[in-house]
């Protein structure tokens, strides 16, 4: 199901039109424009797919909703879904249309319950106490930070939960670079070593989705 209030990522090309005008966050906060998916239409299968009746979900770095969207329509009914930004890169805090796009799109969709936490991921570890069975990783793409979200989270996802990182594989025709944060990191993690209990079981475009293995770790 391709979802029109939400636009996927496009080339470079296609990005010229016909919203280009249209591209502040205020537009999609009244609805004139969808909101900006950060991704392709398969990383949105794929998210879906490995959303889909999980009971406990975090994703970091929400920006307009897009993906919270998509994770919020899949999840279990009976679920929550923690979404973590502190939504601190608008120019105007009071207004802060991007966060206001990103309750009207989530708002949109009734299934499962919402927290949201407008914190920085590192400061949202703190105090948490909840188990995790679906993590998206997508706030800072710096190393420094990416590399922290890892440590500070990953010991929180249950055993057969799945960590996804965005923008995290060189794909053809993609974005992404190989010195981007989450690539580089994703190489170091999983590629160059193996960090024992966890393994690739999908990439995606840029997406690359880890699960913690039921034996190990
Ligand atoms: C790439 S965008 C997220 C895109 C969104 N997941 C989507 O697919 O539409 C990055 C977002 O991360 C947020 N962010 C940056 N650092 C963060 C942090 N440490 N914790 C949580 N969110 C962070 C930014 O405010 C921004 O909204």
């Amino acid at each position: 199901m391709v979802r029109k209030d939400i636009q996927l990522r496009q080339t470079e090309e296609q990005s010229k039109a016909p919203h280009r005008l249209l591209r502040h966050p205020f537009f999609a906060w009244l609805g004139v424009r969808p909101v900006w998916g950060q991704h392709t239409l398969v990383e949105q299968r794929t998210l879906r797919k490995w959303a889909c009746g999980k009971s406990r979900l975090v994703e970091i770095g929400v920006a307009e909703g897009g993906s919270a969207a998509v994770i919020r329509d899949a999840m279990s009914p009976t679920g929550t879904l923690w979404l973590i930004d502190p939504f601190h890169l608008s120019r105007f805090r009071s207004i802060n249309a991007t966060k206001r796009a990103a309750h009207r799109i989530v708002g949109n969709c009734r299934n499962g319950s919402v927290v949201w936490v407008e914190q920085f991921s590192f400061d949202a570890v703190l105090d948490w106490n909840q188990q995790i069975d679906f993590l998206l990783l997508d706030g800072d793409h710096t190393l420094g930070a990416v590399k922290r979200d890892w440590e500070d989270w990953h010991s929180l996802v249950v055993p057969g939960g799945v960590i996804v990182f965005h923008d995290a594989a060189v794909f053809p025709g993609g974005w992404t670079q190989p010195d981007w944060g989450p690539v580089e990191l994703v190489d170091q993690l999983f590629r160059e070593q193996t960090v024992v209990g966890w393994q690739i079981v999908e990439e995606v475009d840029s997406l690359v989705v880890v699960q913690r293995l039921s034996s190990v770790g």
